[in-house]
């Protein structure tokens, strides 16, 4: 049977998203854009044939999307949610990718016998890659949710929680996690540049490394600590960078800091 979709919010992750259904058969034709500036509807209908309206309000009475799907920045969604209260029906799930926005949030929006999933994906979905965690309220029945796990994975892998209060941490590890490595491509790209080597080469080799490792992991079945060890002859030298990196005050001590500060912050979003 096929599947409806509107989708409010096509940016960077609404686009990943978008593109991934089609790549995996959903047909266009079951998928409409809730998309207020007309050129950019006008290119969503010429890229991806699918249909556009400027705004909830403009969608035709009696049509019943299976998934209504928020894609639209956390500050928005204020003005954006309770306009799709009029989907609400047993038949249809809200699925909200916004950082910190809660189920309690959702149903205060929409009323308190919406069905809602929470999901937590990350930028890589835009290469089929990401990873998202998903969390049900309880009048999701199991279809939907299967349902809304072939989405999702329609861009990537897909995990369940049933700790909402988990998707904090998600959020700090996954949903930001891309931006930490990316950080790490230039901080090691600097540090080359600072041991002597060309700009563009340092860049060049940052990248490759990150990215080629990246793979490597993907690809093997050895935990990343093996793989580690097994790069680390014995007083050569990439044991002497490891020794200041795994200090005390090292990569570790930063990185639990810092996904500790995301986790607060995504607290702090959830009110
Ligand atoms: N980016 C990430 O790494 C990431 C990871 C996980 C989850 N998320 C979540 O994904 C959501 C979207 O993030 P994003 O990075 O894709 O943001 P984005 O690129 O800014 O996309 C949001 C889109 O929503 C559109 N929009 C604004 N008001 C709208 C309305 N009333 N109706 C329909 N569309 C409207 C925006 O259009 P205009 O640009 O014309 O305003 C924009 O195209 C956020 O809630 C975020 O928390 C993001």
């Amino acid at each position: 049977m096929e599947r409806t979709v509107l989708l409010a919010g096509c940016g960077k992750m609404g686009e990943a998203m978008l593109s991934g259904w089609i790549e995996r058969g959903i047909p266009a034709s079951g998928i409409s854009i809730v998309e207020p500036n007309e050129q950019t509807a006008a290119n969503l209908r010429a890229t991806y044939a699918v249909s556009t309206y400027s705004s909830p309000d403009a969608v035709p009475e009696g049509v019943s999307p299976d998934f209504v799907v928020f894609a639209v920045k956390p500050q928005m969604m204020d003005l954006v949610a309770p306009a799709y209260a009029r989907f609400k029906a047993p038949a249809t799930a809200f699925l909200s990718i916004a950082a910190g926005k809660t189920v309690d949030y959702f149903e205060k929006a929409l009323g308190d016998d919406a069905v809602i999933v929470r999901a937590m994906p990350n930028t890589p979905a835009a290469v089929r890659r990401g990873i998202t965690v998903m969390f049900a309220n309880p009048r999701v029945s199991p279809d939907q949710k299967a349902a809304c796990d072939d989405l999702l994975q329609a861009v990537g892998s897909v995990e369940w929680t049933d700790s909402e209060g988990a998707l904090d941490g998600v959020t700090a590890l996954s949903g930001g996690g891309p931006a930490y490595v990316f950080l790490l491509v230039e901080v090691m790209a600097e540090a080359g540049k600072q041991a002597g080597l060309p700009d563009a080469l340092a860049d060049r080799l940052a990248r490759e490394t990150v990215s080629g490792a990246g793979e490597l992991l993907r690809q093997s079945d050895d935990s990343p600590a093996t793989l580690r060890i097994n790069v680390t002859s014995p007083a050569g030298t990439t044991a002497e960078a490891l020794a200041v990196l795994m200090a005390e005050n090292g990569m570790q001590a930063l990185m639990t800091k810092a996904v500790a500060a995301a986790k607060k912050r995504s607290e702090e979003l959830a009110g």
